[in-house]
Order: structure tokens, then C-alpha cells, then sequence
């Protein structure tokens, strides 16, 4: 199968799945030229989560601002793109579809091949952006939407190991950081007010730990609540700092034993992480202290390319259209849209 782009093609990446509006160049599948994202969370925060009507309005407003800014950022002009992604799915349907539509409309109007972009195949190619890594790897994404352990073992081939059986990882921060009125999005906010806390101080449970390879998170969620109200019943009040430390430790404590098993138990020494929680900086600490006690490699992309963002988007479009693998015009985004 010949390539529909040359190895060194700059690609322009758009992800508008939620309330990021996000645009990235890169070129080569590896080099971030440049990485645009135009959060909403201002706009959302006094809902205390994302509503969808207002991301996908906001998506309209904030689009062609936000890819002017990636060319100027880049140093590079229209007519010198090579290629346009976007995400396909999934994802809020009319957030989706406002970068879905762009990036089609861009690539029809430059004559250039486009690529729909599977949002999670765009989180485990964020991994691979800078430091060049090849499969095979253990791939840990932890989001908003997904927290999943893939098996990659070469590029467009995912084996499920794992996935969660209730809340997402970063459904579970958001919830939590809602309950103690931390505001949105929780995670960063639980990740700053842990900083202060002791993370020993309540132990909570680590749901699934040892077993298997799925996640769970809601008993834990529940866990949490329970906690705050005993102490509350009791005329105290829960240490808030202590209760994010502590929640944070258990959260991070399962995907980093889940995530070392799985290199273990495959034998494949090399750990990707990517998502949103990703940019966690307890889990961050965590994973490559304990990778490095096992002999694992483990590479996590910077936070700004952990969260949402349009390079991870070029750059997985960048692989598909080097295989040759165009999307056509003609097909739809799709909210539910599967991996595997
Ligand atoms: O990948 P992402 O930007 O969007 C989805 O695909 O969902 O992930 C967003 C999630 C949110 O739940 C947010 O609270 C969480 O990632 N997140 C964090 C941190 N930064 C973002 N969770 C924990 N610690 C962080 N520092
Ligand atoms: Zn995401």
C-alpha cells in the first residue's frame, strides 16, 4: 500500500471531542510544530461539568482563531499543509462535529488527503510524539470518557486488556472534586489540594486491585462520600486536603499496579501512559518510580499533550495516511465510534 503522504508531511490535527477546542501541527508523525487548545472550562465550570450545547457553540467560536494561532505558532502557512485530521468519535456528537467538519472542509479546499481520527488511537499516539517509541507497549489511557489497558504490539493493532466497569478515571476525579466543591475540572483541582495533603491519612479501598485487569472506581467513589459524612454526622469536618491526597493515592495506586502487571504478565517492558489523567502528577511520580524499580520503560507525554489536544490527532492521522488510508468525505462522525 503506497502512502498517501511523504514521511516528512506536515499534518494539521483537530480534536473538538469535548470542550477542548484544540489544533496541532506536526510534522513527520514525531515533531509538535505547534499545540493550540482553547479551553472552555471557564465556560462550564458554574455546571460544575461539560454541557454539551455550549461546548459545540463555543467549538465554532473558538475553531478558526484556534487554527490561525497553530500556523502562526508553527511557522507555517496553509498551502504548505500536507495533510488535515480530525477526530471522528467519540465524543459529544455536535462537539464532535464542528472539528470533524472543519478539518474536512480544510482538506477539501487545500486538495489534500484527510484522516478521521479514533480519539483514543490520537491518546496512545500522543505517547509516541517525542521520544520516538515503538511497539510493542502496554498502553494505559486514563481520561474524562476512557480507562483503558491496551496491548499494543504494532501501530493500528490494539488488544483490550482492560477496561473500566463503571466511572472513567477522570469521571471519578470530577465527581469527587464536586463533592468537596472543588469545582470543574476536578482533576487538577484534587491534584493541587492533595499536594497539602497526607495521603496515608484514610484508607480507602483499592477497588479490583490483583485482580484482573478491568477498573472499577464507583466503590470508591463511594467510599469517599461515606467518609466526609460520618465525619460530618459526628459534628467534624472531614480534612479536605487529606481527603484528596488519600483519594488520589488509592486512584493512582490501582492503575500503576494494573499497569506494571500487565507489562509483567505480557512480558513487554515498555509503559505508555496518555489521557487526560495522565497529567496527573501523583500518577506521573508513581508509575516511573515504580517502572524504574522493575525494569519497565515508561514514557508519559507533557501534560499539555496528555490532555486533549490536536498533535496527538495529526500525528495518529499521520500513521493512518502513511499506511494509505484516507477517510472520505462522505463519512459520518460517529459518537460511539469503536477501537477495536
Ligand atoms: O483526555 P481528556 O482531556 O478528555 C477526555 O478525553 O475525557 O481528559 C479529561 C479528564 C478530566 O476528567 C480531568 O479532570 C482529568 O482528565 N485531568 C486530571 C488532571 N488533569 C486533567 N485528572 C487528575 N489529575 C490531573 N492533573
Ligand atoms: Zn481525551
Amino acid at each position: 500500500m503506497t502512502g498517501l503522504i511523504g514521511p516528512e508531511a506536515v499534518v494539521l490535527g483537530i480534536e473538538t471531542s469535548c470542550d477542548e477546542t484544540a489544533v496541532g501541527l506536526v510534522r513527520g508523525g514525531i515533531e509538535v510544530l505547534s499545540n493550540v487548545i482553547a479551553s472552555q472550562a471557564d465556560l462550564h465550570a458554574r455546571f460544575g461539568g461539560v454541557v454539551p450545547e455550549i461546548a459545540a457553540r463555543a467549538h465554532v467560536e473558538r475553531m478558526q482563531p484556534a487554527i490561525d494561532k497553530a500556523l502562526r505558532d508553527g511557522g507555517v502557512a496553509l498551502r504548505d499543509v500536507d495533510a488535515v485530521a480530525a477526530t471522528q468519535g467519540p465524543g459529544l456528537i455536535g462537539a464532535l462535529l464542528v472539528g470533524y467538519a472543519t478539518g474536512k472542509a480544510l482538506a477539501a479546499a487545500l486538495g489534500v488527503p484527510f484522516s478521521g481520527v479514533h480519539h483514543l488511537e490520537g491518546h496512545i499516539f500522543a505517547g509516541v510524539l517525542d521520544p520516538g517509541i515503538e511497539p510493542p507497549f502496554i498502553a494505559l489511557v486514563v481520561s474524562g470518557g476512557h480507562t483503558s489497558l491496551f496491548a499494543v504490539r504494532e501501530f493500528g493493532t490494539y488488544d483490550l486488556l482492560g477496561e473500566t466497569l463503571d466511572d472513567a478515571a477522570g469521571e471519578a476525579f470530577d465527581k469527587i472534586a464536586r463533592f468537596l466543591d472543588l469545582g470543574y475540572p476536578g482533576g487538577p483541582a484534587i491534584d493541587r489540594l492533595a499536594k497539602r495533603g497526607d495521603a496515608e491519612a484514610i484508607a480507602f479501598p483499592r477497588p479490583l486491585s490483583g485482580q484482573g485487569l478491568d477498573f472499577s472506581f464507583s466503590g470508591l467513589k463511594t467510599a469517599v462520600v461515606r467518609h466526609v459524612r460520618r465525619a460530618e454526622e459526628a459534628g467534624e469536618r472531614a480534612k479536605r486536603s487529606d481527603v484528596a491526597a488519600s483519594f488520589q493515592e488509592a486512584i493512582v495506586d490501582v492503575q500503576v499496579e494494573k499497569a506494571l502487571r500487565a507489562a509483567e504478565e505480557l512480558d513487554i517492558p515498555t509503559v505508555v501512559a496518555g489521557g487526560g489523567v495522565a497529567a496527573n502528577s501523583r500518577l506521573r511520580v508513581r508509575l516511573a518510580a515504580e517502572a524504574e524499580a522493575r525494569g519497565v520503560r515508561f514514557c508519559v507525554p507533557p501534560p499539555a499533550l496528555c490532555v486533549d489536544n490536536g498533535p496527538m490527532i495529526a500525528a495518529a492521522g499521520h500513521f493512518r495516511l502513511q499506511r494509505g488510508e484516507s477517510t472520505p468525505l462522505d463519512a459520518p462522525a460517529d459518537a460511539s465510534l469503536k477501537l477495536i
